[in-house]
């Protein structure tokens, strides 16, 4: 389980124009009993330059960040991906991975256990924990081999989209948190640390727990629906199929409960703005948490040039219309966004177990269920949500956190990455947060940016 920096194949690409020369270490097991060893392995990829004493960007092979992209969509498994053109967005679209390598990062590319996996015996073998569990292990193997792998371990930046973005939060959050241990231990991951330096989360789907009562919170005013349907594929992210309607009477009365669960949640994380004024909502779900989300959009336009006075629902003092923003960007998702009443949500399959392939996991949901389906284990369900691991002293938590959430993101509530960046901030995280105007859910679209941040925290 050494690193063997011998054992590497030369690689030399050209995509739209642009030529990348690296080294690759393929396909290397990072843990000593892989439930799929198919699954738990990755590769590094590094630039060949700085095997030739030269520099990029000021790194060498002994100083450049590891960036550790993870390419989980939909809490499905993820393969381990290589440099090229990115498998979703536009066509032609480069990747992540070679374009850190251009910059002179070192590329770590894990691949992770997912929902939908099954063994011979057909027992489920992605359930959740192990998305979290794989990346925590690969990062372990880092640290374990931290002399003889390329780049510097003590710079390692995950980072994701979606379910992907969740899981980059969820390893700045609970690094080295015992209750990952006997995970770690069932697989023999390194007994090293899973600590990262930095992470970067592309509109993460997390706080699953209260994911539904904010998507109510927000989009409770928008009778209308549409949708892509995600329909379940193996080793990828989703693909969809479009869908539309009205909310039903059923629906539209679990809206209003969901929402009016949302303040009392919210008001109980006690969370500041970065002035120290508390972030608060009324039983109507009015308040300086909205005013808050309105400073954020504002400076999301502004970023743009945007003409503020062209946009119905803000003006100039950051003032927002919730009803009226929710309006603008349209729903998504039925009541309980989630956590389906009939319990076959993506996230309902994320939470069976060994031999259930659904569960609830809100007691909400779990009482309204029409679908017979299990209440699944709250540790677990515990143990995919950062929020409950930032103020816990059994983890730490990694050192700068970059958060972005399209303004037109309808997959979940602005107020969830809001809420996360809020707290992240407030227990001392340095936490980069906005959210970009007319990005709708996606990853990976400001590259230059990201690498600018990584640059300037990293130097
Ligand atoms: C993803 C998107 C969703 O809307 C969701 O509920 C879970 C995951 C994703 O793209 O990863």
């Amino acid at each position: 389980m050494q690193f063997n920096s011998e054992n590497y194949t030369i690689k030399e690409i050209t995509l739209n124009g642009n030529t990348l020369t690296y080294r690759a270490f393929n396909d290397i097991p990072y843990v000593m009993n892989p439930i799929n060893p198919e699954f738990q392995k990755l590769s590094i990829y590094v630039p060949e330059n700085y095997y030739h004493d030269k520099s990029i960007n000021s790194y060498t092979l002994k100083t450049a960040p590891i960036f550790m992209p993870n390419g989980v969509g939909g809490y499905m498994p993820s393969e381990i991906e290589e440099p090229g053109y990115a498998r979703f967005g536009k066509p032609g679209t480069i990747n992540s991975l070679f374009w850190a390598l251009h910059h002179g990062y070192v590329v770590v590319s894990p691949a992770i256990r997912g929902r939908s996996q099954k063994n011979e015996a057909g027992k489920f073998t992605g359930k959740a924990p192990a998305c979290l569990v794989d990346y925590k292990a690969a990062v372990r193997y880092l640290h374990a081999n931290a002399h003889l792998v390329p780049g510097d371990t003590n710079k390692i930046i995950t980072n994701g989209t979606s379910a992907g973005g969740a899981l980059s939060s969820l390893m700045a959050t609970t690094i080295d948190h015992p209750d990952f241990e006997p995970f770690l231990e069932e697989i023999e991951a390194f007994n090293s640390t899973d600590k990262i330096f930095a992470a970067s989360c592309y509109c993460p789907i997390t706080n699953l727990e209260h994911a539904d009562m904010a998507y109510e919170w927000q989009f409770n005013s928008v009778p209308h629906y549409s949708r892509k349907k995600m329909v379940m594929t193996d080793g990828g992210r989703p693909s969809f199929s479009a869908e539309d309607g009205e909310l039903t009477e059923l629906q539209f009365a679990l809206s209003g409960q969901l929402k009016a669960l949302f303040p009392d949640y919210l008001n109980n994380l006690h969370l500041m703005d970065s002035n120290g004024d508390p972030l608060l909502l009324d039983a109507d779900g009015k308040g300086s948490f909205v005013d808050y989300l309105g400073k954020l959009l504002l400076a999301s336009a502004k970023k743009e040039n945007v003409d503020v006075a062209s946009i119905p629902w803000l003006d100039e003092s950051g003032k927002l219309d919730i009803d009226g923003f929710a309006c603008d960007i349209t729903r998504m998702k039925t009541p309980p966004a989630f956590d389906d009443i009939t319990g076959h949500s993506p996230e309902n399959d994320l939470f069976g177990d060994q031999t259930i392939s659904c569960k609830h996991f809100t007691t909400f949901s779990y009482e309204h269920s029409t679908g017979g389906v299990e209440l699944a284990d709250m540790d677990v369900v515990k143990m995919l949500n950062p929020m409950h691991y930032i103020d816990d002293e059994k983890a730490t938590t990694a050192q700068h956190i970059r958060i972005r959430h399209g303004q037109r993101d309808r997959d979940t509530s602005l107020a969830i990455s809001a809420i996360l960046a809020a707290k992240l901030r407030q227990s001392g995280a340095d936490v980069d947060y906005q959210s970009p105007w007319g990005v709708e859910h996606a990853g990976d679209y400001d590259l230059e940016e990201l690498f600018d941040w990584i640059d300037r925290i990293s130097k």
